[in-house]
């Protein structure tokens, strides 16, 4: 569904270059949950900005679905994002003059998506993520855990095919990250692929696989084996 070919991104606004992702390769299936980990500064944000349109590549190839997006103008990537792509920001990014409600059905109405559905979307996900008393808040109004959690919903509410999310625990406590890991796992389920950075190895459990980044390069990919035993109807996964 993914793909990266020896992609590379220099910053080179401020005098000496910063090799932020140097030629990386990477594959990922649909459907597929990769964890992307790695100490800071080792070029995770980078990555995924990329991988998402939101930051220009230096060099290399980016493939989505089969088509070669890296050379798509800054529209082409917005209407490329708004069909299938969500992405939940490290610094979150939400519209500060907007309600919390507002925030998660823009994504969803931009895309076409009926008001009404708009809003059952949107009620459905403050509901599961505990936000639902805080839906007419303005985000400046709301904890750091509380604006990360808006983050996702709104990255969530068009249904992506591509969830990018850029550490979407980082600021939660355990309760709040249990309820964002249930929300991640249904998402998993339903078929939706999600490449997330982060530095929680409870997070990681949860991915099929695990991306680790050293210094703008993958220095580990591994598959983390799932054994699958067919209930009634159903899949469980047991790890
Ligand atoms: N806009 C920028 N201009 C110059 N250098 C940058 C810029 N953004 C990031 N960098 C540099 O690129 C490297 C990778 O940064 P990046 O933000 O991708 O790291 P990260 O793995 O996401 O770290 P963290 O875990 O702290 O979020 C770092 O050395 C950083 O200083
Ligand atoms: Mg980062």
């Amino acid at each position: 569904m993914l793909k990266a070919h020896n992609l590379v991104k220099i910053y080179a606004a401020s005098g000496v270059p910063v090799h932020a992702v140097r030629g990386l390769d990477l594959e990922i299936e649909a459907g597929e949950f990769v964890a992307i980990m790695g100490p800071s500064g080792s070029g995770k944000s980078t990555l995924i900005h990329m991988l998402g349109g939101l930051d220009p590549r230096t060099s290399g190839e980016i493939w989505l679905d089969g088509k070669r997006v890296d050379t798509l103008s800054e529209s082409g990537w917005a209407l490329l994002r708004r069909k299938k792509v969500g992405f939940v920001f490290q610094g979150f990014n939400l519209v500060a003059n907007m309600t919390v409600a507002d925030n998660v059905e823009l994504p969803a109405l931009l895309a076409g998506t009926s008001p009404r559905e708009a809003r059952e979307r949107r009620e459905q996900l403050l509901d599961k993520l505990s936000l639902s008393d805080r839906a007419e808040a303005s985000p400046g109004q709301l904890s750091g855990g509380e604006q990360q959690r808006v983050a996702l919903a709104r990255a969530l509410a068009n249904r992506p095919a591509l969830l990018l999310a850029d550490e979407p625990t980082g600021n939660l406590d355990s309760r709040n990250t249990r309820d964002v890991l249930r929300l991640l796992g249904e998402v998993h389920r339903g078929g939706q692929t999600i490449v997330m950075v982060t530095h929680d190895a409870r997070v990681a459990a949860l991915a099929d696989r695990v991306v680790s980044l050293l210094d703008g390069e993958i220095v580990d990919d591994g598959r983390i084996p799932r054994r699958k035993i067919a209930g009634a109807g159903e899949v469980i996964d047991l790890r």
